[in-house]
């Protein structure tokens, strides 16, 4: 399973430094109403599939979701048409195959990029930076989504690194978005969405200068962004945290801070879905004795530093774990010796999906499909959700 954390999961493995972050007010953006919204009146309750875990695409039970996230397809970093290979196409056609025997009403969306690091933020950040490359990516993204029966298309640039990347990608969201109209109109065809995965705040300032994502371009443009609510804290910190806490009393490292910050800026809360991870971080404690959030820690715990939720689970019973609750934070952790994990379970994920409803946001998704365990988290969510 290590593999899908290769992907989408950045690994920050340098400290955050978000104290440019500041609380100003700032006039709101003013968008057209959301057609993602029309068209998806219980709202958005997505999962991503990880193509390269092995997981089988006609496993997933679309009951509790309604759209799947294939994930994921590359550009070349030479001509920035999506580079789609013989491995591609082979997972390509098994989730186009299993769609088959899937509740006809869940969308499927063809998402490009990951958080793969290395070479793929400069590959974005030069498609982007030209007109010409920029259309011939979008042109073909669009002729992989119609050639697969795809109903939309996401970007997952993790992430653009400095302000002139972040313009580009204005530029790319509208170019892209009038291509997608365009499209439709001469095939007579449904619109392709257009969705983004984001960093969870509408700021970065870590690995490079401080820079703030076009927001008036997404609020126009974009059907919706889904903010990566996950991975504030990680073994690469020499304490333990919460890596998906809804709150945090000290810093801004919170989903509550990162969904704020995107509707400070302007983006309608309808365009926004939020990120909940299916997936545990884990440290070793250097002393088993101080188990609390942020007790000193020397590296990886189980799994080499992150457990699927169905194995956390295991872990908890195969080690008689002690739980925690921690309802400041909103999230779990339990400890067993010197390994301790950071998780979301049950509780967390409905106080989650509360917030997102309280915030009005337009839903959330999850990373990722395959990490589960008989579909707890899923449906509880859905249910959450919709009721
Ligand atoms: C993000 O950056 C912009 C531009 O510097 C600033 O106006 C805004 O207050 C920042 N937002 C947050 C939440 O820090
Ligand atoms: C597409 O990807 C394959 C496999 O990584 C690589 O060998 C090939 O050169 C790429 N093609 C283009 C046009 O980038
Ligand atoms: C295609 O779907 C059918 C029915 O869902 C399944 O039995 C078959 O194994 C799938 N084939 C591939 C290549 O995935
Ligand atoms: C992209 O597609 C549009 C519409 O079909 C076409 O006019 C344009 O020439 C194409 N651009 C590239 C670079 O392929
Ligand atoms: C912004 O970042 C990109 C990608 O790292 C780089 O190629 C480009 O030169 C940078 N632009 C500026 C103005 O710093
Ligand atoms: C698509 O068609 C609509 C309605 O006919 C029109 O208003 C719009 O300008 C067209 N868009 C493009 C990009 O062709
Ligand atoms: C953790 O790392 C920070 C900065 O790298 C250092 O200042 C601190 O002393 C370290 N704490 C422990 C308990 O090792
Ligand atoms: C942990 O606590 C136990 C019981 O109080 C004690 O025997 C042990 O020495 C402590 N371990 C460490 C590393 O402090
Ligand atoms: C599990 O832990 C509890 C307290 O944390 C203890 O009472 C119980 O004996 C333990 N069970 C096993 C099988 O170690």
């Amino acid at each position: 399973m290590s593999i899908t954390f290769l992907f989408f999961l950045t690994i920050f493995n340098f400290s955050f430094d978000h104290g440019a972050f500041a609380l100003a007010s700032k006039p709101r953006v003013s968008a057209p109403s959301s057609i993602g919204r029309l068209l998806h009146p219980q709202g958005i309750r997505a999962a991503y599939w990880p193509s390269f875990t092995g997981y089988p695409a006609s496993s997933i039970d679309t009951s509790y979701f309604s759209h799947i996230y294939y994930a994921f397809v590359l550009p070349s970093p030479t001509t920035y048409a999506l580079n789609v290979t013989s491995d591609d196409v082979e997972k390509l056609l098994e989730f186009a195959n299993a769609t088959g025997s899937w509740n006809p009403h869940a969308k499927t969306v063809l998402s490009i990029g990951g958080g793969g690091g290395g070479a793929l933020p400069g590959i974005f950040s030069q498609m982007a930076s030209q007109a010409c490359s920029r259309a011939t990516f979008i042109n073909s993204t669009i002729k992989i989504a119609r050639e697969y029966n795809f109903d939309g298309v996401d970007l997952d640039w993790e992430f653009p690194s400095n302000e002139s990347d972040m313009s580009n990608l204005g530029l790319l969201f509208k170019e892209w978005r009038e291509a997608l109209e365009y499209e439709a109109n001469i095939t007579k065809r449904v619109r392709l969405i257009l969705t983004s995965a984001v960093y969870y705040a509408s700021n970065i300032s870590f690995n490079g200068g401080p820079r703030s994502y076009p927001i008036q371009a997404i609020s126009q443009y974009v059907d919706w962004i889904s903010p990566m609510c996950f991975d504030y804290h990680g073994s690469w910190e020499n304490f333990t945290g919460l890596h998906s806490a809804l709150y945090d009393p000290y810093t801004k490292l919170s989903t509550d801070f990162g969904i704020g910050s995107w509707i400070q800026a302007g983006v309608p809360p309808k365009k926004i879905v939020m990120g909940l991870p299916l997936y545990g971080r884990t440290w070793s404690l250097a002393n088993p004795n101080i188990t609390t959030v942020g007790a000193p820690a020397t590296g990886t715990g189980p799994g080499s530093g992150l457990l699927v939720y169905s194995q956390v689970i295991d872990f908890n019973r195969d080690n008689n774990a002690t739980i925690v609750f921690d309802d400041t934070r909103i999230s779990y952790y339990s400890y067993a010796g010197d390994s301790w994990v950071s998780y979301d379970d049950i509780g967390s994920i409905k106080s989650k999906v509360h917030y997102a409803r309280t915030r009005s946001l337009g839903g959330y998704f999850f990373w990722a499909l395959g990490q589960d365990l008989d579909w707890a988290i899923s449906s509880t969510a859905s249910q959450a959700w919709l009721t």
